[in-house]
């Protein structure tokens, strides 16, 4: 295999020449430690000499090799919001996650809605070589919700956009919507749905329940999302294109999408790690980290969801890393912007709810947090098995560490972590992007080129 074959696009994608080896690492968390070689950012022995020569060498302490992570709903901020986060912060949270691939989402300033703007993104993230950012294009010009976007210009440019969504905002003209599958097959473009229908949710800050009504929030119902995710099944069904469902939340959608691909819709749809973990039992305190959209909901919802993953009827995790500003979160609840960060706490949370609780095992990490979303948005080179001839995408977790989640030891630029001081065990240690270490030690390597 030559770099040509593997590169997520264009020219660019670099590989580290030289020899990389991994001492001690146990594959998937299975059997006995073996020493993975890696030589021009492909994995050439999976039971090489551990003495064997090489240009850098890693001890892996016996712990878990993975594919390297691929998120597929991420927020750079780049253009526009550099103060939160940049593609370089971004990517470097990304590696320090065990991520080796994201897609950030098109809700920048200005809004990725042309070539121009995603070619600069994706080339800023391959110049840095800490992750491969992939650009994920507007549905509807200014996510004005009126006017598609080029699908195909922006899927034939050097970025070759491979998804599309609105994100932050859903696209709530059925007849756009229409449009846009219809376009979208044409393009075998997949299009990525902000499940949200906005007259229900006007005002909203928090899910409309209990915890809402007792603290005096705006409620925003679980029927503004599966209205939607419904509405859009069917829109699949009749015009033929994948309709990919973002950061479900609620037991109802969990049924539509069940129901949906019983029918042999082509839906998927992925969770965050706070809509697996946290309820708005949260929100008891006010504080503006609990701010999301869509909103931390119930416990039989977390349940309803963490069931779907392990049964495949959501397909993957996905983050939502959405960096803020203190001043835009560290006010009254109702003025905080919704979004937390995730990039660097995802896999501790999957463990933690999955492997330590015996529900799943590393095999299945690899699975819903790499496989399957590469799968999802057919991107070559990444979530590929841990084999001879495979790009050397891959990530090692020590499971049995302990640590403390800070938003301020975080390489994120921002700091808006729902997760502040709550301890977790597994914890990446390396991340491997074509040979390259992206993150030794828990810390996330340096740009390799200037912007
Ligand atoms: O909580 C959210 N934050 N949900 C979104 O859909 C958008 C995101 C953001 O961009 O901050
Ligand atoms: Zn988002």
């Amino acid at each position: 295999m030559t770099n040509a074959d593997f590169p997520a696009t264009g020219p660019l994608a670099p590989v580290e020449a030289g020899t990389l080896k991994l001492v001690d690492v146990r594959l998937y968390g299975e059997g006995d430690p073996v020493t993975v070689l890696i030589e021009d950012g492909v994995i050439v022995s999976l039971d090489a000499d551990r003495d064997a020569e090489a240009d850098r060498t890693v001890d892996g302490r016996g712990h878990v090799l993975l594919p390297g992570l691929v998120d597929i709903h991420v927020h750079l901020r780049e253009p526009g919001r550099e103060d939160t986060e940049t593609i370089v912060t971004g990517s470097q949270a990304a590696a320090k996650g065990g991520f080796t691939a994201v897609f950030t989402m098109a809700n920048t300033m200005p809004v990725m809605d042309q070539p121009v703007i995603a070619e600069s993104v994706w080339l800023k993230g391959q110049h840095a070589a800490i992750c491969d950012v992939h650009p994920i294009g507007s549905i509807t010009k200014g996510l004005g919700g009126k006017e598609l976007t080029e699908f195909g210009m922006m899927a034939n440019s050097q970025a070759r956009v491979r998804m599309f969504s609105d994100d932050g905002k859903c696209v709530d003209d059925p007849q756009i919507m229409r449009r846009a599958l219809e376009y979208a097959k044409g393009q075998d473009v997949l299009l990525a749905q902000h499940a949200e229908e906005p007259r229900l949710t006007e005002g909203s800050v928090a899910h409309e329940g209990e915890t809402a009504a007792k603290l005096g929030l705006r409620g925003w119902p679980r029927a503004a999302e599966e209205s939607i995710v419904a509405r859009d099944a069917l829109l699949a069904r009749d015009y033929g294109n994948r309709v990919h469902v973002c950061h479900a939340s609620t037991t109802g959608s969990v049924e539509l999408v069940k129901w949906a691909k019983a029918q042999g819709i082509p839906m998927t749809a992925e969770v965050t790690p706070h809509h697996l973990l946290l309820t708005d039992e949260k929100l008891h305190t006010y504080d503006g980290q609990y701010r999301v959209n869509p909103p931390l909901r119930e416990e039989h919802d977390t349940l309803a969801l963490r069931d779907a993953l392990l049964d495949g009827t959501i397909d993957c995790v996905a983050t939502d890393h959405a960096p803020h500003g203190s001043e835009e979160k560290c006010v009254e609840f109702e003025y905080a912007k919704p979004g937390m960060l995730g990039l660097e706490t995802s896999l501790a949370i999957v463990a933690e709810l999955f492997v330590a609780t015996g529900r799943a095992d590393w095999r299945w990490v690899a699975k819903v947090m790499s496989e399957r979303p590469a799968e999802i948005v057919r991107l070559p080179g990444h979530g590929r098995p841990i084999a001879v001839g495979e790009p050397a995408n891959l990530t090692i977790v020590d499971p049995g560490s302990t640590w403390t989640a800070r938003g301020a030891d975080m390489a994120s630029k921002a700091e808006n972590t729902p997760y502040e001081g709550m301890e977790f065990s597994a914890k990446v240690t390396t991340t491997v992007l074509r040979g390259r270490l992206t993150c030794v030690d828990g810390v996330p390597a340096e740009p390799r080129e200037e912007n």
